[in-house]
């Protein structure tokens, strides 16, 4: 049966691949699953400089799912190019680097040096923190989807695709945004969970990417 698939321009065998952080680079994973047999493998985000996320817990399973907080931690571009992308390249499967970046100028140079690396396609995510922005994410406004996507297509010439963040009013006028500066695909990211507790009547946001764990005293009616 043929399953090819172009997603964005990457000629994939088949289209099953993995959702960016879920699979670290693949290394854990190869000891137990065929690398080989994916479609293309989106790695965990990968940014300019190494990043030690946040402190733990990270990980929180809940009855209706888990919960997450790992604040962006990989060890950069430079060790990826050295490290895990020969490890990456030794499978017949596409690679797709998960892009992550602090500043415009930050996805710039990031883009830069990964247009030079031997890989097939880039994901921009664009739900991290623009800190010279207040720390909101790119992908919250039409602009910044705009700023990012049409700087960084100036210096990359593989395919993009763009990771929009679903916390928004209208997703499809940022989608449109990443559409009319060259990316020809986006897909979206996690949603920001409120976790009501039945027994303290407490919620409790949490926001995925800044590591503020916002406590509010809310009373919910409990049932
Ligand atoms: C532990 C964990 C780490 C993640 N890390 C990243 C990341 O580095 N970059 C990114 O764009 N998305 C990251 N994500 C988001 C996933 O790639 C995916 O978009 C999200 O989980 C929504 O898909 P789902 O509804 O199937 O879970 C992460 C998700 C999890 C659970």
């Amino acid at each position: 049966m043929n399953t090819k698939i172009n997603l964005a321009g990457i000629e994939m065998k088949n289209p099953v691949t993995v959702a960016a952080g879920t699979f670290g680079y693949g290394r854990e994973y190869s000891q137990f699953f065929d690398l080989g047999r994916l479609g293309a493998i989106i790695t965990k985000g990968t940014s300019l400089k190494p990043k030690n996320g946040n402190k733990p817990t990270r990980v929180c399973e809940t009855p209706s799912g888990m919960l997450n907080s790992i604040g962006l931690q990989n060890p950069g571009v430079e060790y990826f190019a050295q490290n895990d992308l020969p490890f990456l390249r030794k499978y017949d499967t596409k690679i797709i680097v998960n892009a992550c970046g602090s500043s415009v100028e930050e996805y710039v140079e990031l883009c830069k040096i990964l247009n030079t690396l031997d890989i097939d396609g880039v994901e921009l995510n664009l739900s991290c923190p623009n800190v010279k922005e207040g720390c909101m994410a790119f992908g919250n406004t039409y602009d910044g989807v705009k700023k990012v996507t049409s700087e960084v297509r100036k210096v990359l010439d593989k395919p993009l695709i763009v990771k929009l963040t679903p916390n928004v009013t209208d997703i499809a006028r940022n989608s449109k945004s990443s559409r009319r500066c060259w990316s020809r695909w986006s897909v979206i990211n996690k949603y920001i969970i409120r976790n009501e507790n039945r027994h303290t009547q407490k919620t409790t946001s949490t926001c995925k990417y800044n590591r503020r764990t916002i406590r509010t005293s809310n009373k919910t009616s409990s049932s």
